[in-house]
């Protein structure tokens, strides 16, 4: 069921993997790394990751753009901004106006954000799935790729237009995903159209991984879940766990990143970990990539 994005073996057989040239190797250095944070369910903590995750790596003094691109707006609300009109956010940015125009300050001096409003909707169900405008958000992002070094990407939850915009977008897809019962469910299908993504518009989108959130460390349920994932998905689940904790569901009506509302608590503490633990995984790769 895993892919093997970073293996050259499969079933058995080893497979040529080109050497990366070194121009390549320095675009990689000098260019965003862009990760999308996916899961076609609602209320798995998608917002709560992106918010925390983006807002982590910028406290980490990392240069960092966070992009709304759900109609519903809550990674913009969340950290405090109105929903825009559609000449100033995620729509905007789709229909061709640059990112940087776009991108607004927040009380992080190295976190942007792109916001997004219900216009976003009327992409959805447009042609954003067609060949020629699948590249779209992909194509806006090139122009801002040296600004920044990570994009973080929260998405909708349907396999639509928009979350094909970002796969195609993007290097890596991060799949949050809490402690309970059927939440494996539909992971099936997500994995089906990372591997669609990667054989049509997008070759290099990895799995980055998937992060348990919500975990009630207390509850047999919570632990057989999470073991179910890891025995699934072996390599790809984080050890670093996100808790279910009340303060991270208060953080977004004080329009704060956690860190910001509540440095101290199990939410934020979480959140900073799992990224030191998804940074010291890039660190890794990228070593053997240089190599
Ligand atoms: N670890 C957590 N502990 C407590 N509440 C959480 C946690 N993660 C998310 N929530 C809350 O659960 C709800 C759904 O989370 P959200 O991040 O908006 O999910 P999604 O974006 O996938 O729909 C929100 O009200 C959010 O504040
Ligand atoms: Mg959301």
């Amino acid at each position: 069921m895993c892919n093997h994005d970073s293996l050259g073996v499969e079933q058995g057989k080893i497979l040529f993997v080109p050497r990366p040239s070194i121009e390549e190797k320095v675009l990689k250095i000098v260019t965003a790394r862009i990760v999308v944070i996916a899961n076609q369910k609602g209320g798995v903590g998608k917002t709560t990751t992106s918010i925390n995750f983006a807002a982590s790596l910028a406290i980490l003094e990392h240069m960092v753009l966070l992009i709304d691109l759900d109609p519903q707006g809550h990674s913009t609300t969340g950290l405090g901004f109105e929903k825009p009109n559609d000449q100033a956010g995620a729509y905007a940015l789709l229909t061709g106006t640059p990112a940087d125009v776009l991108a607004l300050n927040t009380e992080i001096p190295t976190l942007q954000i792109i916001p997004a409003g219900k216009d976003l909707a009327r992409l959805e169900f447009s042609d954003l799935t067609d060949e020629s405008q699948l590249y779209n958000l992909k194509n806006a992002l090139n122009l801002i790729k040296e600004t920044y070094d990570y994009i973080v990407i929260d998405s909708p939850p349907a396999l639509g237009a928009m979350t094909l915009n970002a796969f195609t977008a993007a290097d890596e897809l991060i799949v949050p995903m809490p402690c309970e019962f059927l939440a494996m469910d539909g992971l099936i299908e997500l994995v089906d159209t990372l591997n669609a993504v990667q054989k049509q518009s997008n070759s290099n989108l990895q799995l980055g991984g998937i992060l348990l959130t919500m975990a009630e460390e207390r509850t047999n349920l919570g632990s057989a879940v999470a073991n179910e994932v890891r025995k699934n998905f072996p390599g790809k689940v984080f050890k670093s766990t996100i808790p279910r904790n009340i303060r991270l569901a208060e953080a977004p009506s004080h329009g704060k990143p956690i860190a910001f509302y509540d440095l101290k608590s199990k939410g934020a503490q979480a959140y900073i970990q799992f990224t030191k633990e998804w940074l010291r995984r890039k660190k890794n790769e990228l070593a053997k990539d240089i190599l």
